[in-house]
């Protein structure tokens, strides 16, 4: 269809994903390189980093790799730096970087609480901050052509829903904190022509959800998934990029503020 590539590609565009290394970062980061996007990326594995980084520049477009932690603003803010220096002014912006101990409710200690609020809630804002500064001076720049930027966040079910499966409550409260700083940024972002959005997926296969000894989701965890599931199954490889890439592209120009489920129906029972 004419017109087509314009509304859903990323040709000309930066895009940085935090949170790169492995799982749905690591997938979107081959989204967005197959939809023409250079690809900024940062986690703290540089080893896996120069994998994706690989993987990207074969589908022909350039990348630049920067190791960091996202739970010490001063990396990050030099992270982004590097990734500028070597690409260009990020376009948009997918905070995919998260962490989800595990503890019951009544003895989560405080350093699992923390450390999940440092991770999923502070370091999305730490990096929303540092890409929204330059994006706003971009925007109100007379001398710069701005088409407007995307700030993604990748939140999950458990943001807006108790949740069955796992018992993580600091991660869900993390989670129910970025949707709302998403819909806070919206409102104050928006008439810079910068939209932000949220995609909040249930379940997938990554290294958050399999037992690291055997690669696998545990069984009885994979049957608890399903049987919360309309769908009866989990999410596949795939099914998250297609929305990201959504929100990422110029088709999505008027979506803001949206904290868009991508759970086979687990929200909507
Ligand atoms: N998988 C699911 O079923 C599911 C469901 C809902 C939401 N999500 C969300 O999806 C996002 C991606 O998770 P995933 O499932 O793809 O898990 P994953 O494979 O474990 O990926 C997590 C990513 O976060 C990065 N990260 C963690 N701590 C970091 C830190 N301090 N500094 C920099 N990077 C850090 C990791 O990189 P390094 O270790 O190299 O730093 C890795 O790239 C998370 O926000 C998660 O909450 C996942």
């Amino acid at each position: 269809m004419e017109g087509l590539t314009d509304r859903f590609g990323l040709n000309g565009k930066v895009a940085l994903v935090i949170g790169a290394s492995s799982g749905l970062g690591r997938e979107a980061a081959l989204a967005f390189a197959s939809a023409g996007a250079d690809v900024g990326l940062i986690a703290r594995r540089e080893e896996r980093l120069l994998e994706v980084g690989a993987s990207c520049s074969e589908l022909g477009v350039r990348t630049a790799n920067v190791a960091a932690d996202v739970t010490h603003r001063n990396e990050l803010t030099g992270a982004v730096a590097d990734i500028d220096s070597q690409l260009g002014s990020v376009d948009i912006l997918l905070y995919a970087a998260g962490i989800a101990p595990l503890k019951r409710a009544e003895t989560h200690p405080d350093d699992k609480w923390e450390a999940a609020i440092q991770t999923n809630l502070n370091g999305a804002f730490y990096a929303a901050q540092i890409v929204g500064q330059q994006m706003i001076e971009r925007a109100t720049d007379p001398d710069v052509s701005w088409s407007g930027g995307r700030i993604i966040m990748i939140s999950s079910i458990m943001g807006s829903h108790g949740n069955p499966v796992h018992r993580n409550i600091g991660y869900s409260a993390s989670k129910g904190g970025l949707d709302n700083m998403v819909r806070q940024l919206a409102v104050e972002w928006g008439h810079y022509g910068i939209t932000t959005n949220a995609v909040a997926p249930a379940y997938f296969k990554t290294e958050m959800t399999v037992d690291p000894s055997t690669g696998e989701i545990p069984a009885e965890m994979e049957e608890r998934m399903r049987l919360f599931s309309p769908m009866g199954r989990i999410g596949e490889i795939g099914e998250l990029d297609s929305s990201i890439l959504f929100l990422a592209s110029p088709a999505s120009s008027y979506v803001n503020g949206v904290i868009l489920p991508i759970d086979g129906g687990w929200s909507a029972w």
